[in-house]
Order: C-alpha cells, then structure tokens, then sequence
C-alpha cells in the first residue's frame, strides 16, 4: 500500500463528487475560537457542504486565524452570516449532547439538512435548541464531558455523506 499521487487524489475526488448529490450545510452559533471556525470549514470544503452559516459572533473568513486552519478553504465555501439561528433555511438538526437527542448514527439524515453546532464555552443554549427541528448526538462510551466542537461537527458532516453514499 503506499499514498495516492496528487493526480489519484484528483481523480477520486472527482469520482465522489458525482456520488454526492444531497444539500448539507453547517450553522455555527455563537462559536469563539477562530481555529475551530477554521477547522470546521476545511471539512466542509472537504465534504462538499453547501453553506456554513455564521450565527451571532462566530468569526468567519478575513480572521486571520481562521485561515491559519482553514488554509483557504474558508472562500472556497458560501458564507452566510445570520443574526438568529430562525433565520437559516431548511431542516436545522442541533448537534448537541441535548435531552431528547438521537446517536447520530441512529438518525435518518436528509438532503436541506443544516447541522447546528454549539459554542465551546456553553453548547446551544435553551433558546437555540428550540429552533431546531430535531438533535443528535456522539455518543461517549469514554468518560470524557464532550468533543472539541470542530471534531464534532467534523464526524456529524461525515456521518451525514456516509449514509448519502450508504443509500445509493
Ligand atoms: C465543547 S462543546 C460545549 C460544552 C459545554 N461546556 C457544555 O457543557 O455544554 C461545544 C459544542 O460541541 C458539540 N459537541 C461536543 N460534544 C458533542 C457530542 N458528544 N455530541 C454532539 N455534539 C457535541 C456541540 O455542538 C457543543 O455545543
């Protein structure tokens, strides 16, 4: 086994891409570290997302350490800044160790769907999970509180594309 080439890499990318077809964005809500932001928008460049909403403060590209992660990504991705989590479109699934919740992996996810995610200091507050139409969750067999926010958005994204590419 050895490493694809640059060209194999481009080739399967562009192979994966025709297989995905669903709309799947993420709506960042009042997050604080520009490193995380920056995280979060390589994957979703990765994973084709559509849309990364930016909810309240969270910064967004032109921060420089949200590039510092992101590598440039962070254009490659369209941004929406929004006052209010009410004002993003489609179905808005909380990604949050929330009551009532769903293991993410037990969760039908959709196309229109908009994976919610939480600030790292306090996670959605009250207000925000009601916005949302429905909420799963990791679940942590070890005895850890929760996932660094960008890691959790990172395995919601690919959980949601699994069983995009799963169904076909
Ligand atoms: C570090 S956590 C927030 C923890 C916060 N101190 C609290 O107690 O709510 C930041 C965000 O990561 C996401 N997150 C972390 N662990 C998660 C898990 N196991 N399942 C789903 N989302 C998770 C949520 O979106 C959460 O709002």
């Amino acid at each position: 086994m050895k490493a694809m080439t640059t060209t194999q890499i481009k080739r399967a990318n562009r192979d994966w891409r025709r297989r995905t077809d669903r709309s799947l964005s993420v709506a960042l809500v009042s997050l604080s570290n520009p490193f995380n932001v920056g995280s979060i928008y390589r994957t979703a460049a990765v994973l084709g997302l559509e849309a990364v909403y930016l909810v309240g403060a969270t910064p967004g590209p032109g921060e420089a350490k949200v590039h510092k992660t992101g590598l440039g990504t962070e254009h490659g991705v369209e941004t929406v800044g929004v006052a209010a989590l009410a004002e993003v479109p489609g179905r808005r699934v909380a990604v949050e160790l929330a009551d009532g919740a769903v293991p993410m992996h037990e969760f039908a996810f959709a196309a229109g769907d908009v994976l919610v995610l939480g600030s790292e200091g306090h996670g959605l507050s009250p207000s925000s999970l009601a916005a949302c139409d429905a909420a799963v969750y990791v679940p942590q067999p070890g005895k850890v509180a929760s996932l660094n926010v960008a890691m959790a958005a990172t395995l919601a994204m690919y959980e949601a594309r699994r069983q995009e590419w799963a169904a076909q």
